[in-house]
């Protein structure tokens, strides 16, 4: 399917004349391409199956694949559907305007060719200024895909726009970037549970205050089986693919590095984390542990990655907590899911605050045959520290905390705590060795046999023990009932204990550094943390 070369107009989403242009191009039956925050669509009058049926050509669109409808006002939404449950109205109150699309039973206004035959229509009402504008102006609500041709990564730029759309539509707005990066979170209501199509900005967590009974689509992280119906015609094509063959790593950024050195790819698809050493051109997405910020980069990687001609792409598995789920999901389409493992072994990292239940999770993880290596344990062997570390201790804290070559932990520790700065040298010496002990008995776990191994650290990133983990669980508890908890272990009165917990990091930076989060409640019970950790123990492989 071939569309007609058009000439195509350029409009700015800074001028009102050129939003009333496209506006009126588009009650009159044309095809603009718009800005949303999410990435650009590809806008037409979603009631005008006329109209529809160019967004098919112009795309290369197949015609069974049905769009979303964007509308600019609540009262919009009711017309189009056959009922507007309560359900579906607390996910309007909650997100709208914004990055959340929704399925419900159409009504008899939506043509076949907007909902590509299916009875159930998509809505969402954008939260970007110059999409609502443009809604408004043309008075009619608009169905719009992504303006990329079909198969091709997402447009989140003006540029990716017109790469894909010049010619083919018959004005282009152009709205600058587009924030979020990834298109938005798609959940039907359609059907008897509420269900989670695709991923993107609004998360499965925030999605589940309002619908508890979430279920997520198998197709949003596995290739759908030859004969499996998609409940989404869209994860059923092969999707946001460059021309590059991208491959994923599962491993951590140690791993991925050394990896990617021996393999010696043209490009590599990765984090902050993995910079170092990295001997390959790196399109780098961000931080690993910051997923907004790879949603932003990822399609504009996509599309670099093209212009520069990369072939052959290794791609570093991100995370799939939160946000990290829409990445995951794109960048598996992106891959033709293929994702290799080149370690077949896993170190995961458990952190957290003290007097959370890291202890006990560490327990239920070796009940399940995990070992857990615990630093604070391997800090406190007497072999830990050879005779550079301890000459080094002495120079910082003062002659006397050895004597005969034998540490004093406690002097140390209080000469450490007591001077400015002193923590952060104690630090830097002692974590070497015990690092460099942690990894020797996780190589001896390894070696026989273990394919999963934990190492808990409460320091794990400041020691930089995170990069050597392929996944991060957290544990952690609201403060206060953390505070109860060490005064009855430690015996410690309110005021130690209080201080205790100041001297550590927030709850926020370990959560927002970690994979899987196990939040303990107040009473702590085993079966209750058994059962946090069953699904997690269960996604890494390991079963009891
Ligand atoms: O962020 C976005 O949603 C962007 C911007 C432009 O708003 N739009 C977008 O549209 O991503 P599109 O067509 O590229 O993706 C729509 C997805 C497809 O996977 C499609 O199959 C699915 O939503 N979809 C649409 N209507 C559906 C329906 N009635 N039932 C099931 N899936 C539907
Ligand atoms: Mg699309």
């Amino acid at each position: 399917m071939t569309a007609p070369e058009k000439q195509t107009l350029i409009l700015s989403d800074t001028r009102p004349e050129d939003i009333a242009r496209a506006g009126s191009i588009l009650a009159a039956g044309g095809l603009v391409g718009i800005p949303t925050e999410t990435v650009y669509g590809l806008a037409a009058n979603a009631l005008d199956a006329q109209a529809v049926l160019g967004i098919f050509a112009a795309k290369g669109r197949p015609a069974d694949n049905p769009l979303i409808v964007h509308i600019a006002e609540l009262s919009q939404w009711a017309p189009l559907v056959a009922d507007l449950p309560p359900q579906a109205l607390a996910l309007a109150e909650a997100f709208w305007p914004g990055p959340l699309t929704v399925i419900l039973p159409k009504s008899a206004l939506i043509p076949d060719e907007t909902s590509g035959g299916l009875p159930t229509v998509a809505v969402r009402f954008p939260a970007h200024s110059a999409a609502q504008a443009v809604i408004r102006a043309a008075g009619v609500p608009l169905a719009a895909p992504s303006a990329n041709r079909s198969g091709r990564p997402s447009p989140t730029t003006f540029a990716h726009l017109r790469e894909d759309m010049e010619g083919r539509a018959d004005a282009l707005l152009d709205g600058g970037d587009c924030g979020v990066g990834v298109e938005s979170t798609v959940v039907s209501l359609a059907g008897e549970r509420p269900r989670l199509l695709r991923p993107g900005e609004i998360t499965v967590n925030q999605l589940r205050e309002i619908l508890p009974d979430l279920e997520v689509d198998p197709a949003v992280l596995r290739q759908l089986e030859a004969g499996m119906k998609a409940q989404s015609p869209g994860m059923k094509y092969q999707h946001y693919a460059p021309r590059a063959e991208v491959t994923l790593v599962d491993a951590s950024p140690e791993e991925f590095v050394s990896y990617v050195n021996l393999k010696r790819p043209d490009a590599t698809l990765c984090f902050t984390e993995d910079l170092a050493g990295l001997q390959a051109p790196a399109y780098c997405l961000g931080s690993r542990y910051d997923a907004e910020a790879q949603a932003h980069a990822l399609f504009t990687a996509l599309h670099q990655l093209d212009l520069d001609g990369a072939q052959k792409v290794l791609g570093h598995l991100p995370s799939r907590r939160g946000v990290g789920l829409a990445v995951v999901n794109r960048l598996l389409r992106a891959a033709a899911f293929r994702v290799v493992e080149p370690v077949g072994h896993r170190l995961l990292g458990l952190t957290g605050p003290t007097g959370a239940g890291k202890s006990t999770v560490g327990l239920l993880l070796e009940r399940a045959g995990v070992p857990v290596i615990d630093c604070d344990a391997v800090s406190r062997e007497p072999e830990v520290y050879g005779p550079e570390t301890v000459a080094a201790l002495q120079a910082a804290f003062g002659e006397d905390v050895a004597s005969g070559g034998v540490l004093d932990r406690r002097l140390t520790a209080r000469r450490a705590f007591a001077a400015p700065g002193g923590k952060e040298t104690l630090q830097a010496i002692t974590f070497p060795p015990i690092l460099a002990a942690v990894r020797a008995r996780a190589e001896e776990l390894f070696a026989a046999g273990h394919r999963l191994v934990a190492v808990d650290a409460p320091t794990l990133f400041e020691a930089g023990l995170d990069n050597a983990c392929a996944r991060i669980l957290t544990v952690t508890a609201r403060p206060e009932v953390r505070l109860g908890r060490i005064m009855a272990r430690d015996g410690l009165t309110e005021e130690a204990a209080r201080q205790r917990l100041g001297a550590q990091q927030e709850e926020e930076y370990y959560v927002n550094r970690s994979d899987y989060v196990i939040e303990n409640g107040p009473v702590q019970t085993e079966e209750d943390l058994a059962a946090a950790l069953g699904p997690i123990l269960e996604e890494l492989g390991v079963t009891p």
